[in-house]
């Protein structure tokens, strides 16, 4: 059942507990995350970045294919397709395209350009029902080829721009994408407290959600987090599932046993996407929370 993300992440909220957003990249990724939320009766939220939209051949697709999939599957648990990270262009391209949710990333501008963008943004997004995410703080690590420092949002610049009536608001936190440095200092959970009571308790999103240890997750949704956004994770146990299955010989060109066989190959890549959503979902204290 697709819905937008405005009421899920408020009964997280105030229900202590955070649904996890799984970045998806193709039909198998879709199917492993859907399914698994399914069994589990958990909430979920589906990530497409624009980089993946594209490889995927664009967002009309990936609305299209998510929405098939979730009727052909008979998925009754909410799920909304969320746009991660978005241009404003495409964050217009995908209320347009379908998607039931929108982020906004403009913290690479100039404060009051981000303030300005946004805002027209929600407007555009509520008007069509749509839930939207903004982001204050550049979030640390490369995602889709673009690198950034890791920054701590200043609270006064979280309240201004929840106050323009975004739904949800990623903050950095210390937070970064991609596999943590050995040397990283952990969050600052003093920097999430001030923006937690400077935004009125607007549910937080925790970016970065690849490498966080689970204490310190937990602390953060106590604090206010209420959406962990999980990508890195699946990609790197995908990948090991594969390169396993490949170096046991599996894939080899034996007529009988047909192992190079592309659903065969991309099974164990896609039974470990289930188990990792499965193990995210455990610690984001998000399962049997599918009603709210
Ligand atoms: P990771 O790739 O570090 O899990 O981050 C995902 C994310 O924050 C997507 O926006």
């Amino acid at each position: 059942m697709l819905v937008n993300a405005t009421r899920m992440l408020k009964a997280a909220r105030d229900g202590h507990y955070a649904v996890g957003q799984f970045n998806i990249n193709n039909l198998e990724w879709t199917k492993a995350i859907l399914t698994t939320a399914q069994e589990l009766n958990s909430p979920v939220i589906l990530g497409v970045s624009e980089g993946a939209a594209k490889y995927m051949t664009g967002f009309k697709t990936v609305a299209s294919m998510v929405k098939a999939m979730d009727e052909s599957l008979g998925i009754t648990v909410p799920v909304v397709l969320h746009l991660d990270h978005g241009t404003y262009e495409g964050a217009k391209a995908c209320i347009a395209a379908g998607f039931t949710s929108i982020m906004f990333d403009g913290s690479h501008l100039d404060f009051d350009e981000n303030i300005k963008k946004t805002s027209e943004l929600v407007n555009l997004a509520h008007d069509k029902g749509l839930s939207i995410e903004a982001e204050v703080g550049a979030i640390g690590g490369t995602e889709d080829g673009v690198t950034a420092d890791g920054e701590i949002a200043d609270p006064e610049e979280c309240r201004k721009i929840a106050n323009l009536g975004v739904d949800f608001l990623a903050a950095g936190i210390g937070n970064i994408h991609g596999i943590y440095p050995k040397n990283w200092k952990g969050l600052h959970f003093d920097a999430l407290e001030k923006i937690h009571q400077a935004t009125d308790h607007i549910p937080l999103v925790l970016h970065g959600g690849t490498g966080i240890p689970d204490d310190q997750i937990r602390k953060a949704i106590i604090n206010g987090v209420s959406k962990v956004n999980v990508n890195t994770d699946c990609q790197l146990v995908f990948a090991a599932a594969t390169v396993e299955y490949c170096l046991a010989g599996k894939a080899a060109p034996d007529p009988d046993k047909k192992g190079f066989d592309p659903r065969k190959l991309l099974k164990p890549g896609y039974e470990a996407i289930k188990a990792k959503v499965k193990e995210r979902m455990e610690v984001f204290g998000s399962i049997n929370k599918a009603s709210y």
